[in-house]
């Protein structure tokens, strides 16, 4: 028997719903399960629908965007049934989310410790000073230097990198099973963005915390996530185990994905955008909304849609091409 999936994404569709009525699908028919402690990355195009599919797992829609249909089950509870008070009572200490930017998700005049210790005091009910020894030592698990004296600065008065940090404290503070992370260390330099994916990982570990981790950066993906599911223009069009996604793409836009990525182990390797841009969705077409720019098209993948479907062990691709590998796929 297979066990329940902590998280199940179910047919999920979200629209631009105007005057009651969906006018545009952003994200189409989206299913992946998250198993407990799993680490699941989202990766695909600037407009791919990442950050709108874990905006509708944290109930953080913005709007004029709604879920049209499909589910969101935590648990085995569907969320999308679930009342906004049921809902906010799991965000913290089952769901908690980091932001790209720190700076809109902190508050700036309240001290970074009280903005930590409010989550434990409100959903563990610790007191007041339980709950700020709790974010002291949160705040020096991440290894942010003087956590006491820092406790007491506002978000202005610190660096990008200690606010990223303030971030990931409060997030795992009443230590959530699943954390939503979008594109958490897009804004920071390649060092520190190679310290915060590492506390990361760390901390899920220690915590037993799942991970969806939204990226548009495979190396980031590679870095951090053991699964993996590419999204293009609100599709999952490539999913399966991050190092055999990689190392062996089955769709079209993986490979371009790759080919368009910095190769360290072969920094000879020409890189090699991907042609053409992303459709645009008010205007979807019936064939594979890849179809235009790929270089392996033929005449059916415009006819019709491809579904996903097995190619492997835990791999699925939607690409009628079966390939098997691609010449110069990434070792
Ligand atoms: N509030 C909104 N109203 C209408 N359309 C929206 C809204 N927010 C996003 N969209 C559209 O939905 C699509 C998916 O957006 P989303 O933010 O999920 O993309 P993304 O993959 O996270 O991209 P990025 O890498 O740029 O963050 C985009 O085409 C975007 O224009
Ligand atoms: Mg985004």
């Amino acid at each position: 028997m297979t066990e329940t999936p902590l998280l199940s994404v179910r047919n999920l569709v979200l629209g631009v719903v105007r005057r009651g009525r969906p006018s545009t699908i952003i994200v189409d028919d989206v299913t992946f399960d998250v198993a407990q402690g799993e680490l699941f990355g989202i990766v695909g195009e600037s407009g791919s629908g990442k950050s709108l599919t874990l905006r509708a797992i944290a109930g953080l829609l913005p709007g004029g965007v709604e879920i049209i249909s499909g589910s969101v089950e935590y648990k085995g509870r569907n969320f999308t049934s679930m009342t906004s008070g049921e809902r906010r009572a799991l965000m913290g200490p089952e769901i908690a989310m980091i932001f790209q930017d720190p700076m809109t998700a902190l508050n700036p005049v309240v001290r970074v410790g009280e903005q930590i210790a409010e989550g434990p005091r409100r959903h563990l009910g610790l007191s007041k000073k339980d709950a700020m020894d709790l974010a002291i030592s949160m705040m020096a698990k991440t290894g942010i230097p003087d956590p006491i004296r820092r406790a007491k600065a506002y978000p202005h008065e610190l660096s990008g990198g200690l606010r990223q940090r303030i971030m990931i404290a409060m997030a795992l503070s009443c230590r959530p099973k699943i954390l939503l992370c979008d594109e958490p260390t897009t804004a920071l330099d390649v060092t520190l963005q190679h310290q915060v994916l590492g506390l990361l990982e760390e901390m899920c570990a220690n915590f037993g915390t799942a991970l969806i981790f939204v990226t548009h950066d495979l190396a980031v993906v590679n870095e951090t996530c053991k699964k993996v599911a590419v999204m293009y223009a609100g599709r999952i069009v490539e999913s399966g185990p991050v190092r055999s996604v990689l190392r062996d793409p089955r769709h079209p836009y993986t490979k371009g994905l790759l080919d368009s990525a910095p190769d360290f182990d072969h920094p000879d390797r020409m890189l090699k955008s991907i042609p053409g841009f992303p459709p645009n969705l008010a205007n979807r077409s019936v064939g594979c909304s890849f179809a235009p720019r790929c270089e392996f098209a033929q005449p059916e993948c415009v006819a019709s849609s491809p579904q996903l479907e097995e190619v492997g062990p835990d791999r699925l691709s939607a690409c009628f091409e079966k390939f098997t590998i691609f010449e110069g796929a990434h070792a």
